[in-house]
């Protein structure tokens, strides 16, 4: 068992250490793996470590001491209210990641129920498809959990099955923009006339899509209405640390009315140091991530967010090119943004095989287990990986036929 050293060690020594201790990580600088990082390019990795270590010991917990981080959070709320079409009624949170603004979705859609409806024993009803997360905040919060298969043929959420899942205790239905397994965009405005029809919250997750597909559709493709000039839409989680481009532990929870924060809210004044009060889940918050996330919004501008956009689609379409030349593998249809997925179509050739083919290649490999596939969700950075990926890809799909798929490793399907 190690314990803290007695006397303290050399900068410079431990500096060393912890270069050394990334030797056996994936390179996410070479685009060796498709899921956990956003890169662009050194310039904007610069800004972003340069703005966040500007606010380093700023604690955004203290915005009365700091307010330039209350200046700079509202400057990140007001740009991301304006992209993604908000009323002036409309409100956000900064939080730390996709997981947290979801977990605020649950509760505020759980305690606007129970105030208003006396609901005290809550269901949220979601697409398959759905992120984990719901569960994972239903499971804290003591709400109950029904998730509907999609539509067979355009993977999207089954509004007529999600009606058909509602009782008098629903309190939430959800679509994501896109879904993650799928990179599949779910019908929002029909989620959101259902949702006015029975009164219910209705939470989109752009987790992915909220900083990305708005530039997507300005470049021409066909991204559908996801963002809150669709009725019926009453939150949305968007990721700044995902598209958005920014560093790490920033997303925001949108609301349309500012009015509805007061349900993920918490103020309590019963002890002896008087009133405390937050609208996240978090106490002390890093400044750096408002600082990262005000900096590299203004950065890159449209036209930067533009540029993104451009890398992304391209490589992307360069891609499903190659994969689907490759005979014996196809991309599943439809795919929407920067996600997508291929799978086997020869019943010679276990795509479980081509997994393990393309490990030993050293790609990491983001294993989808319904169909069993490889899954991808790109990068600006893999423009530069597209022939050495597709080289590789071949060269596995050649080792990995006539492979049992029985003979091909359990894949860790951890996500
Ligand atoms: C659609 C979607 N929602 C939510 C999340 C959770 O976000 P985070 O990992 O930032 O907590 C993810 C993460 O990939 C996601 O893809």
């Amino acid at each position: 068992m190690s314990s803290i050293p007695e006397k303290g060690r050399p900068w410079a020594e431990l500096k060393g250490e912890l270069e050394a201790s990334k030797a056996d990580d994936y390179s996410w600088r070479d685009g060796r793996m498709a899921v956990y990082y956003y890169f662009l390019d050194d310039e904007l990795m610069r800004v972003q470590q340069e703005a966040y270590t500007a606010f380093w010991t700023e604690n955004n917990l203290g915005q009365r001491a700091f307010p330039s981080l209350k200046k700079l959070e509202d400057e990140v709320v007001a740009m991301a209210l304006d992209l993604l079409k908000a009323p002036p009624s409309a409100g956000a949170a900064f939080t730390s990641g996709g997981s947290e603004s979801i977990f605020l979705a649950v509760l505020a859609a759980r305690n606007k129920a129970r105030a208003e409806r006396g609901i005290e024993r809550p269901t949220i009803v979601l697409p398959r498809t759905a992120h984990p997360t719901f569960d994972r905040a239903a499971h804290y919060l003591g709400v109950r959990v029904v998730r509907v298969p999609t539509t067979r043929n355009d993977l999207r959420a089954d509004v007529g099955a999600i009606e058909r899942a509602l009782t008098p205790d629903t309190v939430m239905i959800v679509g994501s923009a896109p879904n993650y397994p799928f990179g599949v965009f779910d019908p929002i405005a029909e989620l959101g006339r259902l949702a006015e029809r029975h009164g219910l919250w209705l939470h989109v997750d752009a987790c992915v899509g909220g900083f990305l597909a708005p530039w997507v559709r300005k470049l021409g493709y066909d991204i559908p209405p996801f963002e809150f000039d669709v009725p019926g839409v009453s939150s949305m989680s968007a990721d700044l640390h995902k598209y958005g481009m920014t560093a790490k532990g920033a997303s925001l929870m949108l609301v349309r009315d500012k009015a509805w924060q007061k349900y993920h809210s918490f103020e309590f004044d019963n002890w002896e140091r008087g009133k405390y009060a937050a609208m996240t889940t978090q106490g002390s918050r890093p400044g750096g991530a408002v600082a990262a996330a005000w900096a590299v919004m203004n950065y890159l501008g449209a036209d930067g967010y533009l540029r993104v956009a451009r890398q992304i689609m391209t490589t992307k379409e360069q891609l499903v090119a190659g994969i689907t030349a490759i005979p014996g593998l196809a991309v599943v249809e439809p795919h929407e943004l920067c996600i997508f997925v291929y799978h086997s179509v020869d019943p010679n050739l276990a795509i479980g095989a081509v997994a393990d083919a393309m490990g030993r290649r050293g790609w990491l490999v983001g294993r989808q287990s319904e169909p069993p596939g490889i899954h991808l969700a790109l990068n600006p950075n893999h423009d530069r990986i597209v022939e050495p990926y597709l080289a590789d890809l071949r060269a596995s799909v050649e080792e990995a036929r006539g492979v049992a798929p029985e003979a091909a490793a359990a894949a860790e399907r951890t996500y």
